[in-house]
């Protein structure tokens, strides 16, 4: 498949008065249509604010990033914004669930805001939780909890689905349930899934594994036969 998402010399800075703080730099990758990514490294060694920047959740300092057939780093705010409410679903580690609102009313807030989503309780369903949607989220467990996050982002049929640790909060148990639904998205619906982890043993389900460290991509390495969730030894 072709090439989704190109960084060509990407960097970010980030000023705390006049000084400024380097945190990437010099980042150049690709990644592929339908390709699951893994992106692990040390804390602090710039892996967020790298998937931010596929999402156009953060801007670049410098260099260029293209999304099919978008050149992001040149987008205005408003197309930015279109940008990330159509192309992009985002999980993260700690869920982001509104705790007014029921699962159903979670996963519908997207058609809210005027975007194309499929039906909640479809969404729901797909992450085994349409039993669930008139519970607010302090009436389910936290990988349930995951799993309504998971069927927000995925109910707008998202180009690509960014995931922050969204196992880093749950059990290993819970994890491996989580993973699986993840690597079904990519295997199944094709959609392009980029993971950020601490989990080393992650690496063995990606197509391609991006090391980050001090703000620099230090390696890529690519899975000829990438493990499915279930073959992992947790
Ligand atoms: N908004 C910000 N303003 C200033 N510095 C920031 C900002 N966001 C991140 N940083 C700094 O950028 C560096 C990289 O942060 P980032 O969150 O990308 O790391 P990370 O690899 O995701 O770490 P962790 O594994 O702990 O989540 C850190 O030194 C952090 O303090
Ligand atoms: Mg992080």
């Amino acid at each position: 498949m072709g090439v989704l998402i190109t960084l060509e010399n990407v960097g970010k800075t980030y000023y705390s008065g006049s000084v400024p703080h380097e945190v990437l730099k010099g980042v150049n990758l690709t990644i592929d249509e339908g390709e699951m990514v893994v992106i692990l490294g040390p804390s602090g060694s710039g892996k967020s604010t790298l998937l931010n920047m596929l999402g156009g959740l953060d801007s670049a300092t410098s260099g260029q990033i293209t999304f099919g057939e978008k050149t992001v780093t040149n987008l205005t705010d408003r197309q930015l914004s279109a940008f990330r409410a159509i192309d992009v679903g985002i999980i993260f580690q700690f869920y982001n669930l509104i705790p007014t609102l029921t699962a159903e009313e979670n996963v519908g807030l997207m058609s809210e805001l005027g975007i194309d989503i499929m039906d909640p309780i479809e969404a729901l369903r797909l992450v085994g939780l349409d039993g669930k949607k008139n519970n607010f989220p302090s009436q389910m467990s936290g990988g349930q909890q995951q799993r309504v996050a998971i069927a927000r982002a995925i109910a707008k049929k998202p180009r690509l689905l960014l995931c922050d640790e969204p196992t880093g909060a749950l059990d290993t148990e819970t994890g491996k349930e989580v993973l699986k639904l993840l690597c079904a998205q990519c295997r199944e619906d094709k959609r392009t899934v980029v993971m950020v982890t601490h989990n080393t043993l992650f690496a063995d389900i990606a197509d391609k594994v991006i090391y980050v460290k001090d703000g620099t991509v230090s390696r890529i390495v690519t899975n000829d036969y990438p493990k499915e969730a279930d073959e992992l030894n947790w």
